[in-house]
């Protein structure tokens, strides 16, 4: 394990670094355990487990932040937990109570609260609450035993471009989910069949897909790992949730954000990918926890390059950047009632 003091906060990147305590309870007999903090480490779990051989699996993705004055702050975590019950249902896994799983949060961040990132750094503590079927399984079943464990890694951005653009490829080859799937819920299974696509675009020199709909290939979904924003006729537009994209906190937050504070009208609709070709969309951003918002530089399909903003970050983007992280870092007032502080 590194310790805290040998991290070099300022330079960190989205990549595992293990933290000193997790958070571990166990599912059996029909409940839940206590749940205890024990210091990071691996455990055993048989080669027939449910997870292993079926993906019974789902996770979670916050954000710990160091404020200026010393405070830390979660965003919205009871969306986290309400999410978490949402995608356990879908996979035909025990729900775990809210307040529990806030609390079991809050003490992890706590334990290794030398791990979060300093105030100017802009790095954070990302907390992965992970629930998935431990028990042995033969038959396509659920099995009737679960672990849920919550682990911390200090990060930086998540891409390695930071708040400069990044360069989407929209695909007609790959999609990420279909109607009546898993897309909206955070199982395991959504982000295994998207590496292949992800190494692949790499390679030709994009930093991820931006997805189609399975179903007609023309309407933007999202990104591997982060929600669509494009600004169109001068509003704001996201594609509207349809059960195939991941409902994301940020998507939602930015939502409220854009009509409240900066009174842009918004539209959640179907999106044609043609219309990020015409000079009616202007801008163009992601939004996630780990990329919190991500400026899109270009999307490109099949050769044909659409540039947005000279590269660089639209005025709307970088507006919404700034109101939202300062909420989170404690730098504007949270207005909303957003911010738990642990
Ligand atoms: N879409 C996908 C596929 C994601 O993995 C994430 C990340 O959690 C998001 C969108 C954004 O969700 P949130 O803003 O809740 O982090
Ligand atoms: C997040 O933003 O928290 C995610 O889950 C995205 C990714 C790291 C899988």
């Amino acid at each position: 394990m590194v310790k805290p003091k040998d991290i070099d906060f300022y330079s960190l990147g989205f990549n595992f670094i293990e933290t000193k305590t997790m958070f571990v309870s166990d599912y059996k007999d029909g409940k839940w355990d206590k749940g205890k903090l024990v210091p990071f480490g691996n455990f055993e779990i048989s080669p027939a487990s449910c997870v292993l051989n079926y993906g019974q699996g789902i996770f979670e993705g916050m954000k710990a932040l160091k404020a200026k004055n010393g405070e830390i702050t979660l965003f919205r975590p009871e969306e986290n937990g309400k999410r978490f019950n949402f995608s356990a249902k879908r996979m035909l896994m025990p729900e775990y109570s809210l307040n529990k799983f806030l609390d079991a949060v809050k003490k992890v961040v706590k334990a290794n609260e030398d791990y979060i990132p300093p105030y100017d750094s802009g790095g954070a503590l990302y907390i992965r609450p992970i629930l998935f079927g431990y028990g042995p399984i033969l038959g396509v079943a659920s099995t009737d035993e679960f672990k849920l464990i919550i682990y911390t890694v200090p990060v930086g951005p998540y891409f390695p471009e930071g708040f400069k653009g990044i360069d989407l490829e929209i695909s007609k080859r790959y999609t990420r989910a279909a109607p009546g799937g898993t897309g909206s819920a955070k199982t395991i299974c959504n982000y295994a069949g998207t590496m292949l696509p992800a190494k692949e675009t790499k390679e030709r020199g994009y930093a991820q897909i931006l997805y189609l709909d399975a179903v007609m290939m023309e309407f933007i979904e999202e990104v591997g790992t982060a929600n669509f924003f494009g600004i169109i006729n001068n509003k704001l537009a996201t594609p509207r949730k349809t059960g195939t994209i991941l409902e994301g906190i940020t998507r939602e937050s930015i939502l409220v954000l854009a009509s409240k504070k900066l009174g842009l009208e918004i539209e959640e609709r179907d999106i044609s990918y043609e219309e990020l070709f015409e000079d009616s969309c202007t801008e163009a951003f992601c939004t996630g926890t780990a990329a919190v918002i991500t400026p899109i530089a270009s999307v490109t399909l099949e050769g044909k390059q659409r540039v947005f903003n000279k590269r660089e970050p639209g005025e709307t983007t970088k507006k919404m950047y700034e109101i939202l992280t300062s909420i989170q870092r404690l730098d504007i007032k949270d207005e909303f009632g957003w911010i738990v502080k642990v």
